[in-house]
């Protein structure tokens, strides 16, 4: 179905209309998205956040002003956790409901548990017994290895590497080619910057750096 053909009733709505939205986009080309949906519009404070890519979505306003109907399917298109977070909860509030988005090329262990709303991009692994927290994304070539626990909100870039038992409280970010060795507790909030080799625990709302990584 083109980009643009829908009913009211199926509208699948992209919260937010930056360079990641534009990535799930072309996933959900690739029947990414649940049910065979295809994205019908967007949320963000600029109506033009999308011209000149060749898209043709709706604009439906700002993301803090939308009212959900029934039936409409969200995708948290947003990596920053804290945003993630504020904006998710507020559109939940309002009775949303998030879709989720796994590309065909990503490997889910049959095991493996996903929250509401989850994003997983190609090639991507989710392990046996993960267990991924809603609104989490997951970005291409990442894995998340056996048995992690992977909270609410948090963004993986590209490349990452969490090893098996691995936990991860709630909004956290890793950068490029972060990884983290086995049975690591990273806390709520932290930031590992790109490159990194966490070894150690990581407090809440640290954040970390370089190999081994330390605080920055
Ligand atoms: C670690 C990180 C989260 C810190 O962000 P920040 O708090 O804004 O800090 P800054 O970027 O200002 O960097 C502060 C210092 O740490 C250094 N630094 C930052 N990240 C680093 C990294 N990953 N490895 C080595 N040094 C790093 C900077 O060079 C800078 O050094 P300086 O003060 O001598 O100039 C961030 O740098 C990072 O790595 N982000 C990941 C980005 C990414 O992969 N995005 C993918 C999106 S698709």
């Amino acid at each position: 179905m083109p980009l643009n053909e829908h009913t009211d009733q199926q509208r699948t709505i992209l919260v937010g209309a930056g360079a990641f939205a534009r990535e799930l986009i072309e996933w959900s080309l690739d029947g990414a998205l649940e049910d065979g949906r295809a994205f019908t519009a967007f949320l963000d404070s600029s109506p033009a956040a999308l011209d000149g890519f060749g898209y043709r979505l709706d604009y439906l306003g700002a993301i803090d002003d939308f009212i959900p109907r029934e039936g409409d399917r969200l995708v948290m298109a947003i990596g920053d956790p804290a945003a993630k977070a504020r904006l998710g909860g507020l559109l939940k509030a309002r009775g949303a409901r998030f879709a989720r988005l796994v590309h065909p090329s990503a490997t889910v262990a049959r095991s493996a548990l996903l929250g509401e709303g989850v994003v997983i991009c190609p090639q991507a692994v989710v392990s046996s017994h993960a267990r991924v927290g809603d609104l989490v994304a997951i970005n291409a070539l990442s894995g998340v290895g056996h048995d992690v626990v992977l909270g609410a909100c948090s963004t993986l870039s590209c490349h990452v590497d969490l090893t098996g038992r691995v936990e991860v409280g709630e909004g956290c970010f890793f950068g490029s080619g972060a990884r983290v060795l086995p049975k690591v507790a990273i806390g709520a909030g932290a930031r590992i910057g790109a490159g990194a080799t966490v070894m150690r625990n990581v407090p809440a709302n640290a954040v970390m750096y370089a190999m081994p990584a330390k605080k920055l």
